[in-house]
Order: C-alpha cells, then structure tokens, then sequence
C-alpha cells in the first residue's frame, strides 16, 4: 500500500496537542452516548513522559496491552516497559504525523487507547473488558468527528488482519467499507515476527491478509 501522511495543517495540529507540558493538558476530546459524556480520548503529551509514578504505570499498562494483543499488529515481539517508553517518546510524542489517544472513562480510568498514523486510523486496543461495552465505537466515532469536522480530513484509511473479525465488525460499525486486500508473508527475526507485504507479482505464496477499509466524510 502507498505510504501516505497527513497535510502540513494537520500536522501542527498534533504538535501543538503534544507539546503540552508541565501538567497542563486543555485537550481532550469528550465521547458521548444519548446526549450524555461517558467517556474522553486523551492525547498522550510531553507530560507523559515525565518521571513520575502516574506516568510509570502508564507505560506498565501500554506495555501489558501491547502483549496482550501482539497477534493483532504486524509486528510480534514482547515488548517491554523500556522499549515502550522509547517508543512513546520517539515514535508518537515526537513523530509529526502520529497521535495517540487514551480512551478513558469521565472518572478517568483508561480502558483503551485509539490514534491516526501516517494518514490512517491506528492503534486500537480495548485493554479493559470491563468497562463500558460499547465504550470504543463511541470513542471511535467521537475521534472521527474531530478527523472530519475540525482536521478538515477527507477521508480515511486503516489497516486490519482479514482473520480479524472481532476488529472488522468494530470498524464497520463505525462506518468504515472494506475495499481491498494486501497479500502477506511473515518472516521471522530473532526476537520478532513480521507480517510485510508481498510486492512482487506472484502472490499464491499468501500467509494472511490485511483487510484495508476507508471512511469518507461524504459517506
Ligand atoms: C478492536 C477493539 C478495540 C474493539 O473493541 P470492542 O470492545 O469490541 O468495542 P466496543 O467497546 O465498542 O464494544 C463493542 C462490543 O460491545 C457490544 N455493545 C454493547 N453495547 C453496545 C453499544 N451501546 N454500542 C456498541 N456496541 C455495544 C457490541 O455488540 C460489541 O460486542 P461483540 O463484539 O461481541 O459484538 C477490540 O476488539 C480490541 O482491542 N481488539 C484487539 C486489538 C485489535 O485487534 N485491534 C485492532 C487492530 S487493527
């Protein structure tokens, strides 16, 4: 697939959410059901990666979701509380094109998180089954909303294994269409597995899928 990004305008946008710092957050994005706030996505910051016990547990919980649900991004490896404070800092809080939201209940307890990437919806984990079925299609449809309204974004596009049907029956929920395939192959590496895309013609040689969907703001 096309490696697309998001516009210099959108861009700013993300920075000037994550360069909050020194406690003040003022961004958030609140998610309703019937009227009513059940729930906000939270932009991860500068301040996050701050020294302090909140951040700490944190990164426990991104790691302990990230495991819990390696077989669902195209890199398998265990991650681990360094590597996800390395991550966090160079890969969403100081790369332009991404953001990462926590999805949280209005009495701030996380239970998923949700971002966009690189032109495309990404990141998604429910890491708590527990609370508020039903939380992350709002919380999805919320994000959207913003995509559209106040990013100004056309359109948009994600990523999801075809074997994924828990995920896909999530997505169209929220609207999104499936529109094409994209044959894979996994190699292995020492201490991770990788699903890539197959380029070249011959594509029998297929191990899995990934489905891509797409959501117009004009749908
Ligand atoms: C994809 C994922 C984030 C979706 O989360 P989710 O918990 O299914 O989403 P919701 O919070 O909206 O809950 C939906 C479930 O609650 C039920 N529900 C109950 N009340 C609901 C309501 N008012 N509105 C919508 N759904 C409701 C739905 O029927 C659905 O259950 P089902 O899947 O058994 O049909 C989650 O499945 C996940 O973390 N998967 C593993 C990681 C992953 O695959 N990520 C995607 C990678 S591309």
């Amino acid at each position: 697939m096309e490696k697309v990004t998001f516009n210099e305008e959108v861009k700013k946008t993300f920075k000037s959410i994550k360069k909050a710092e020194n406690g003040k957050e003022d961004f958030f994005i609140p998610v309703y059901h019937h009227n009513q706030q059940i729930a906000f996505l939270k932009p991860l910051t500068k301040n996050n990666l701050m020294d302090n016990p909140t951040n700490h547990e944190l990164i426990k919980l991104l790691t302990k979701w990230r495991n819990a649900n390696s077989k669902w991004y195209p890199t398998v490896f265990e991650a681990t509380e360094e590597g996800t404070k390395k991550w966090l800092n160079d890969q969403v809080i100081n790369t332009d094109d991404r953001i990462l939201f926590m999805v949280e209940t209005v009495n701030g307890i996380s239970f998923g998180h949700m971002g966009l990437y690189r032109g495309e919806a990404d990141n998604f984990i429910r890491g708590r089954q527990d609370i508020l079925a039903g939380g992350m299609t709002y919380a999805l449809r919320a994000m959207l909303k913003w995509v559209f309204n106040d990013l100004n974004i056309d359109e948009l596009f994600l990523r999801v294994f075809l074997d994924n049907e828990k995920a896909i029956s999530f997505y169209k929920r929220c609207g999104f269409k499936e529109a094409y395939k994209i044959p894979l192959k996994k190699t292995k590496g020492k201490n991770e597995i990788k699903w890539e895309e197959i380029t070249e013609n011959n594509t029998d040689k297929a191990e899995r899928y990934f489905s891509v969907m797409y959501i117009s703001c004009k749908r």
